[in-house]
């Protein structure tokens, strides 16, 4: 059963805007008063044509950018009572960030690109690795766990990716386009993945293009020139 049901806002905002380079010839109202509502166990995408804001909004979302005005409550909390230090801690502890084109480490294996996060999390390098082991398996990647990116397909790079994410348990995963470089069956498999984890409690949002991508969530709200509809 989806947990949505229990109605807790895992992310929750409220007029969220946001204008870049405001006051100046350039400015841009990326965001205009985006009103959201998700919940623990709900797996959710946001689509919306190239300039919409989507990845504006998932920038807010994960903490790594500030708005120009409105509320953001992650978990509960109004991430604009914390400062820089609290709001790397809630990062780290709440959300699992899976970016566009991979973003793994080159000359690091498997196993240690999704042992990364771990390090600041201050876990001793022996359940370090073995966490990081037991998160390949979970995505499938048992046997890979020390190839290189390079020495991997794209899909199983997109699993490694993911898995980084959700080294911490974040309650929270962030996909910006996470199928957008995969064929259909390898971006299938990586919805299915997603599916799973809704079903373990997890949040999803996952921002796509891609109607019939967007089709395996739960709800679908649409961005359409800053503002946010469902
Ligand atoms: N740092 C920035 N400074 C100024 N303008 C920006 C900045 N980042 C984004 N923008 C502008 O804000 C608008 C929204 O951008 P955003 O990256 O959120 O779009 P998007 O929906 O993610 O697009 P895409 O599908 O192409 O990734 C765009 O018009 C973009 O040019
Ligand atoms: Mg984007």
């Amino acid at each position: 059963m989806s947990a949505a049901a229990d109605n807790v806002p895992v992310i929750r905002t409220q007029a969220l805007s946001k204008t870049y380079a405001a006051s100046t010839e350039a400015e841009v109202q990326a965001l205009r008063g985006v009103d959201l509502r998700i919940g623990r166990g709900e797996f959710v995408a946001i689509m919306g044509p190239s300039g919409s804001g989507k990845s504006t909004l998932m920038n807010l979302i994960g903490c790594l950018d500030t708005p120009t005005s409105g509320i953001y409550e992650c978990d509960g909390v109004d991430v604009s009572t914390l400062d820089a230090e609290e709001l790397a801690v809630l990062r780290r502890d709440k959300i699992g960030f899976v970016f566009q084109g991979f973003n793994l480490l080159p000359r690091m294996s498997a196993l240690e690109n999704v042992a990364m996060p771990l390090g600041y999390a201050r876990v001793p390098p022996h359940e370090r690795l073995e966490r990081a082991r037991q998160a390949l398996v979970a995505v499938g990647l048992g046997e890979r766990v020390s190839h290189r990116p390079s020495e991997l397909s794209g899909g199983q790079q997109q699993r490694v990716a993911i898995a980084r994410a959700l080294i911490n348990q974040p309650p929270i995963l962030l996909a910006d386009e996470p199928t957008g470089a995969l064929d259909s069956k390898t971006g299938e498999e990586i919805l299915a993945l997603f599916k799973r984890l809704r079903d373990d409690q997890h949040t999803v949002v996952l921002i796509t293009h891609d109607a019939e991508v967007a089709a395996h969530a739960d709800r679908i709200y649409v961005m359409r020139d800053g503002e946010l509809h469902e």
